[in-house]
């Protein structure tokens, strides 16, 4: 677990290194009068660089330890860097971070469209360098690396963007006019991340043990593991990430020139959302993905969030049965669930309202945090 928890910081790195190269040589491009005043610093923009193969080589380093198993690391470490994809990713994504490092270090990367246009090139191949080695990349012929390329990749446009203006703009000044684009940006690539995110999680939770099954039982079924726990999480959550994503981009508008409206603060607020966003997501790239339930849960057990909350009989059912076979987890919604998910609606409407009518930032906080509980336990109260 101590493993898992540790991969699942640097893979949350490696979101965040991706999403500030990206958001900063966007907004290098974008014309002055079109974006707030943002200075982002040159070492942000290293760190970032330095950082992404380093945090990608803590998967590498944790295969070379679990194929070691008390044989000579250092050879096992090497045939993986030369041989496994994951270690030949690593490789590639370490040579380009060199040549960007020189590309960010010219002087005139700022004013120069051509470098800033060759930075940009160099960190998109970083980028696919790292989805071709992620999991649904290597279990298919093409089908996993291009949606999961797609995802990452309009998550780390609309989140980058997101996070560079919101914690580096000097003030408000042209917020309006960033916003004309951004809203049309951010909601193109939250359309493209949730039908890629779709195609990526079909191949994810595939089940190997029951060919037939479709995508909700397959769902159903993870939600007894680790993987299916933080995946649902992440789907509660992006429900307040979208919230906060319409209020700053469509419901503040009229406010855009009230001297006492804040919109950095607001939109701090959002990219605070994808952050843990972001770390749900590591850690479920970090778990064991449900494709044979039977054996994961006699291997690895249960997720013990879902263990603490669930009194009924599946896994130990699963535990103590014989052989491989088809268990399938089942959902049925009483009048405890459905009121459930009344009060996470009404705490929906009520996060939106506390927004837009109190401007207060504690309050829709805490209506959102109410919301995410009311419809996790609605769903999970409702597993037989
Ligand atoms: C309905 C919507 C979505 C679905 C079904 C979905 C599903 C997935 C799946 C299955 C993965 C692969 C994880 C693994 O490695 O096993 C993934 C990765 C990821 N997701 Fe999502 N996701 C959705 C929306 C989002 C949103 C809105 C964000 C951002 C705020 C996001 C951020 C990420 C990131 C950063 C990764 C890791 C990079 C990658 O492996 O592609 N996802 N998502």
């Amino acid at each position: 677990m101590i493993g898992i928890l540790l991969t699942s910081v640097t893979e949350f790195i490696l979101y965040v290194c991706f999403s500030i190269l990206i958001g900063s040589l966007i907004l290098f491009m974008v014309p002055k009068n079109k974006k707030t005043d943002v200075y982002i610093p040159k070492k942000l923009l290293y760190l970032s660089a330095i950082l992404i193969p380093v945090a990608a080589f803590a998967p590498v380093l944790q295969t070379a330890i679990i194929l070691a198993y008390g044989m000579d690391l250092w050879s096992i470490l090497t045939n993986i860097i030369l041989t496994f994809e994951i270690g030949k990713a690593w490789v590639f994504i370490s040579i380009v971070t060199i040549i960007l490092i020189f590309v960010l270090k010219s002087k005139n990367l700022s004013t120069k469209m051509h470098l800033k246009t060759w930075a940009l090139f160099l960190v998109l191949l970083m980028l696919l360098g790292y989805t071709r080695s992620a999991h649904a990349s290597t279990i298919t012929e093409w089908r996993g690396f291009l949606f999961q390329t797609l995802h990452f990749l309009s998550v780390t446009i609309w989140i980058g963007i997101l996070f560079i203006v919101s914690w580096f703009s000097k003030d408000k000044r042209n917020w309006k006019a960033f916003l004309k684009w951004f809203t049309p940006v951010a909601m193109v690539c939250l359309i493209i991340a949730m039908v890629a995110g779709y195609f990526t999680m079909g191949i994810d939770i595939d089940s190997y043990d029951d060919l037939d099954a479709s995508i909700t039982q397959e769902y159903q079924n993870s939600l007894i593991t680790n993987y299916g726990q933080a995946l649902l999480l992440k789907h509660i959550l992006i429900i307040s990430l979208v919230l906060f994503a319409l209020v700053n981009g469509v419901m503040f508008r009229k406010r855009y020139n009230d001297e006492s409206f804040h919109p950095l603060k607001w939109a701090r607020m959002e990219s605070f959302y994808a952050l843990i966003v972001f770390g749900v997501t590591a850690f479920m790239g970090q778990s064991w993905p449900p494709h044979q339930i039977y054996s994961l849960i006699k291997t690895e057990g249960a997720s013990p969030l879902f263990t603490a909350l669930y009194d009924g009989d599946i896994v130990n059912d699963i535990q103590n049965a014989g052989q491989s076979g088809v268990f399938n987890v089942t959902i049925s919604f009483g009048l405890e669930n459905y009121l459930l998910l009344g009060l996470g609606s009404l705490f929906l409407v009520l996060t939106v309202y506390a927004a837009t009518y109190k401007k207060s930032v504690f309050l829709s906080t805490s209506f959102s945090l109410l919301m995410s509980i009311s419809f996790y336990m609605a769903i999970i109260l409702g597993i037989q």
